[in-house]
């Protein structure tokens, strides 16, 4: 069976993939800065900051799935944890390039995660595809930059998928995790006026899509993995607190508060549009929960 090596593996996002993975028979490697964690998988040392890799991670991938990368939403984007964003994502993807060209590696394919942010903390109506282009705000140029490390991949002839991901719903951590905090404390609130969308996904779909990207040979380029079901704050908090059976009447956290507490960063929860994932569909793709209320009782049962 093919030898899939997942970069950022340990994360939330790869510890579900990688059991999707083995359940499908997949052989899989993870690529980590830290191998003392208990996996149960292959663990190969890298350290993207010292363009250090074991290369024998490499040699024998199928596949990579870059998915390493430091945390958007852990802490205030100071000038350095800036930094450390973008570089943790783009020279990780340089490494595995060089390290790829290296080995004389015949990947199959190279599928890189990337974020619905590629379109910009921005609150509308305006639905938003694949071929619109990127922001100028802070996660926009992050994206494209990540993006277009991953692109370099496809100019050596390898197959390239660039997944932008929504928020990801997991009972495992993630953005959710914070989310319910206040919701089951009984004061869940919409965040600023509550307009702005919330692009989810939940995580099995995600995974179903990482695997497609595997399989369906025809894949190439970016796709927007959002579940077709736009939501604004306001509606996913409400949808959220039923789920939880637990009462919505709080009145809305203002927007100055997370802006002096989150600073730039305060715009992941503040601003948002709406994303399409017809490519996606139109490509084949089947979402298992296309609707919040299922995908949260699914998350919540
Ligand atoms: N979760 C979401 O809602 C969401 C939404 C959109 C996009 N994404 C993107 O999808 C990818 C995976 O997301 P996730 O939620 O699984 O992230 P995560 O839980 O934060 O895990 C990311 C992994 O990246 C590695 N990493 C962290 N800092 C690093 C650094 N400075 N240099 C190199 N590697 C580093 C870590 O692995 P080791 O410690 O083992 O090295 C970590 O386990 C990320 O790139 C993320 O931006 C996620």
């Amino acid at each position: 069976m093919d030898r899939v090596l997942i970069s950022g593996g340990t994360g939330l996002i790869g510890k579900h993939l990688t059991a999707k993975l083995k359940e499908k028979g997949y052989n899989v490697a993870l690529l980590s800065r830290n191998t003392g964690q208990k996996t149960g998988l292959q663990l190969y040392h890298w350290d993207p900051g010292k363009s250090e890799i074991d290369s024998g991670a490499i040699s024998d991938a199928d596949f990579i799935i870059h998915l390493a990368g430091a945390n958007i939403g852990e802490r205030r984007w100071t000038r350095e944890r800036r930094k450390l964003i973008l570089e943790s994502r783009v020279k990780s993807g340089d490494l595995l390039l060089r390290s790829v060209t290296a080995n004389n590696n015949k990947l199959k394919a190279f599928i890189s995660a990337s974020a619905v942010g590629y379109y910009g903390a921005i609150t509308s109506d305006k639905i938003f595809y694949e071929e619109d282009p990127p922001s100028s705000d802070f996660l926009g140029e992050t994206c494209l930059k990540w993006e277009q490390s991953a692109d370099r991949f496809e100019e050596k002839g390898i197959r390239t998928i660039k997944i932008r991901t929504g928020v990801v719903l997991s009972s495992h951590g993630g953005a959710l995790a914070k989310m319910i905090i206040p919701v089951k404390m009984g004061v869940g609130s919409a965040i600023g006026n509550g307009e702005q969308y919330m692009t989810w996904i939940h995580v099995e779909d995600l995974c179903n899509i990482y695997v497609k990207a595997i399989e369906d040979v025809k894949m190439r380029g970016a796709y927007n993995a959002a579940a077709p079901d736009h939501r604004t704050n306001k509606e996913f908090t409400k949808s959220l607190a039923q789920a939880l059976r637990k009462p919505f009447w709080f009145p809305n956290i203002p927007a100055f508060a997370l802006k002096i507490l989150f600073g730039e960063m305060s715009d992941i929860l503040l601003k948002g549009s709406r994303v399409s994932s017809e490519k996606l569909i139109s490509e084949g793709y089947s979402f298992k929960f296309p609707d919040l209320e299922n995908a949260l009782n699914n998350l919540f049962r």
